[in-house]
């Protein structure tokens, strides 16, 4: 494995100490990072090296999802080390440089350095501009960008941000982080279809009515109103994690899996996507906001009137939509997608409904369940297969039966280990293309607009709540439901 170094802009926050430095850690004991690296963190704080590593310290001990040996620890201390940036100053650039060559060579490593952007995406232009001048991106061995979300706040500043970055950084060392492409079961999406001839054989429109994708959250806005009132439901999770879950589930399977093949096929998915018009968003789309509720026995205030939310602001924190894939795979098919917060359980799910044969059921039950295949992504793991059963124990009637297997959640790699084991080995299978990015903002702009507008309807929904019925009619309509 090269050796590294990680450029981590960001060091002090809240991503960092949550989820990378416990990927890093959890990587670390696995084996599975280079013999050789070096860790420079940034930031605004006048941290010693002692106190970023007593931080990072701290962050492996709280959220790492395995126990923590302390000799490990300190051998995996050992590699990190702070550099105080003003990330907006132009000066504080060469320190940087001659601290990341000082390491480099104290450890003997290539020039292989991988930037990661963990910052406000206000701060991603001046940073990439100053990286370009500091030197840093001329390196002898590789360079890699890490990138985190939100990519853009619509179609044309996303263009924009791509363009600034591709000035510094060819695509092919670009690592757009969706983080939902890391979780372990959406990687495991493409290895069920490919492997199961069973699956494989009823994946397309011949043999599925229809699909739900479920992103359900307990969570109101919790402390980033500022943030969210500005975003909505639809920039937070539709534009990139819900729709790279559908391009997961709908994208035709390639010869080999490769990251070319995948994001190609990934890429044809969104291109057969039935744009929207603003005259159609309020039809297909449903967007909601949640009133107040109980969720848990405990009573929860409305959007309104949570911290820092403008007065009478009409922002969504729920959406669902059906979307129509206009390929030969798809033609026909329903697809349909919900998302919210303070809804009544925390869920992220793909339900693939199949159909009945010829649209009667052998045994003229009406009440026969349709065989489904249920992906749990999040919080559960696992999958499910509901086939229909006699059960001689009740007057030998059709019963749903349940073929399930799941997995065990604390052993599972933590989506930021998957990820960033990818980005170190330079594979880019589970990252964002910016075809998908760019072709995502597009479908979402016509709702971007019909909401900035205000001429289609929020609908308000009971926290606690699967979300407003207007969702339900949505899917009624073809007459499903939702799973
Ligand atoms: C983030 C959103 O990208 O994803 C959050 O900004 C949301 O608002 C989160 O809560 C959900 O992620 P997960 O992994 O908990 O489903």
């Amino acid at each position: 494995m090269d050796s590294i170094s990680f450029i981590l802009f960001g060091s002090t926050g809240d991503l960092a100490k949550r989820k990378i430095y416990p990927a890093l850690y959890n990587l670390f004991i696995e084996k599975s990072m280079p013999q050789s690296f070096s860790v420079i963190g940034l930031g605004r704080r006048d941290w010693s090296h002692e106190e970023f590593q007593r931080n990072v310290e701290d962050a492996v001990y709280t959220f790492s999802r395995s126990s923590v040996d302390k000799e490990t620890m300190e051998q995996f201390l050992q590699s990190f080390r702070y550099h105080s940036l003003d990330l907006t100053e132009r000066e504080g650039y060469d320190q940087l440089l001659k601290v990341v060559q000082e390491r480099e060579n104290e450890l003997n490593i290539v020039e292989n350095r991988m930037i990661y952007l963990s910052v406000s995406p206000k701060l991603f232009d001046i940073a990439i501009s100053n990286i370009e001048k500091s030197g840093l991106t001329d390196t002898k061995g590789w360079k890699r960008l890490i990138i985190e979300k939100p990519f853009g706040h619509d179609l044309e500043s996303a263009r924009e941000l791509n363009r600034r970055i591709s000035t510094v950084f060819e695509e092919k060392e670009i690592y757009r982080i969706d983080h939902y492409l890391g979780k372990p079961m959406v990687q495991n999406i493409e290895a069920l279809e490919h492997s199961n001839p069973v699956l494989q054989a009823l994946w397309n429109k011949e043999y599925i009515a229809n699909m739900q994708i479920t992103a359900s959250e307990i969570v109101g806005v919790e402390s980033r109103a500022g943030y969210y009132d500005k975003v909505g439901a639809i920039r937070d999770m539709v534009q990139n994690h819900i729709l790279q879950l559908l391009m997961m589930t709908s994208m035709h399977l390639p010869h080999e899996m490769n990251a070319e093949n995948v994001r190609n096929q990934k890429k044809k998915v969104m291109e057969s996507l039935r744009p929207l018009t603003k005259a159609n968003v309020a039809k297909e789309v449903i967007r909601g906001q949640y009133g107040p509720g109980v969720i848990n026995d405990e009573n929860v205030p409305g959007y309104l009137d949570e911290e820092g939310i403008p007065a009478g602001s009409r922002n969504d924190t729920f959406i669902a939509a059906r979307l129509w894939i206009d390929n030969d795979f798809w033609e026909g098919v329903p697809f349909y997608i919900r998302t919210g917060k303070r809804m009544k359980e925390k869920s992220t799910r793909i339900v693939i409904e199949f159909k009945s044969p010829e649209g009667k059921n052998r045994f003229e039950d009406e009440n026969l369940a349709p065989n489904l295949l249920i992906i749990e992504i999040s919080p559960n793991k696992g999958v499910t297969l509901q086939l229909n059963s006699k059960n001689s124990l009740n007057n030998g009637k059709l019963e749903p039966v349940h073929i399930n297997f799941s997995k065990d959640q604390s052993d599972l790699p933590e989506a930021y280990e998957l990820l960033i084991a990818d980005a170190i080995k330079g594979d880019q299978t589970y990252f964002a293309h910016w075809n998908e990015v760019e072709l995502s903002w597009q479908w979402v702009q016509p709702i971007l607009e019909t909401y900035e507008e205000d001429t289609a309807p929020l609908h308000i929904y009971e926290a606690g709540s699967m979300g407003p019925k207007a969702a339900n009619e949505l899917i009624n309509k073809e007459g499903f439901r939702w799973w």
